[in-house]
């Protein structure tokens, strides 16, 4: 992970969660002035819709960050082994506070270019807001489809260029310049058309400049 992702993370680890959910007169602004008012909790809901309240098997979660929109969820699944990975100590730290004395959740601190597990371990990988953050994508991808069993259900979400030129300009300025993104973007035709070379059964859909997506390996 780039130095500067690492920052930008550590920086931002205490208002991560009040940006993203508007629980704060700065994050109401930063999601107006930044990402047309985009509503995160309805676009990372329709990614977690895509798991079964009985799903059971092996999950990966990367990057979880401070799981703030995943830990309901993945508490709730109870039959489920759980493995949320996170770069950033500080994400992390706050993921592992909220899934404490949950015997079926394991955090780690963890590249996702470098995987330390084995080929074909997970029924489910879910990358959420991550694929606009990490430095190497080519490793990132690979790493993701590497540890997919055959069958496996790949979801998660990402920011895509071209639905608006606001929210462009700002990605390839701004927010590139501080860390918290990272080029190459993809416009959602481009992510559809690499998920279609790769998985099956694929599905994409936008809320604002967000991709949310699921497939099968
Ligand atoms: C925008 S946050 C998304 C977190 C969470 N999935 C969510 O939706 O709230 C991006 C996260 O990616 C993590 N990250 C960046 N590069 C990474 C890498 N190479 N491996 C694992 N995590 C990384 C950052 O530390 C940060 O927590």
């Amino acid at each position: 992970m780039s130095d500067r992702i690492k920052k930008a993370y550590k920086e931002s680890s205490g208002i991560y969660d009040d940006a993203l959910t508007q629980s704060s007169l700065f994050g109401k602004l930063y999601i107006k002035l930044f990402w047309d008012g985009m509503d995160v909790r309805g676009m990372t809901d329709k990614v977690l819709a895509n798991i079964p309240a009985d799903f059971s098997g092996k999950l990966l979660d990367v990057p979880c960050g401070t799981a703030v929109f995943t830990y309901e969820k993945w508490k709730s699944l109870k039959n489920t082994d759980i493995t949320c990975v996170d770069y950033s100590p500080s994400m992390l730290a706050q993921a592992e506070k909220r899934m404490e004395g949950e015997p079926h959740i394991h955090c780690k601190q963890g590249d996702v270019g470098n995987l330390p597990m084995a080929d074909e371990t997970f029924d489910l990988v879910q990358t959420m807001n991550g694929l606009h953050v990490f430095p190497d994508k080519p490793k990132a991808l690979r790493e993701l489809y590497r540890v997919l069993k055959p069958g496996g259900l790949f979801i998660g979400s990402l920011y895509v260029k071209g639905e608006s030129r606001k929210t462009d300009l700002i990605a390839k300025t701004l927010l590139e310049h501080e860390g918290w993104l990272t080029r190459p973007f993809w416009t959602k035709e481009q992510w559809q058309s690499y998920l279609e070379r790769h998985y099956h059964d694929v599905k994409v859909g936008t809320v604002a400049s967000m991709a949310y997506f699921s497939c099968r390996k």
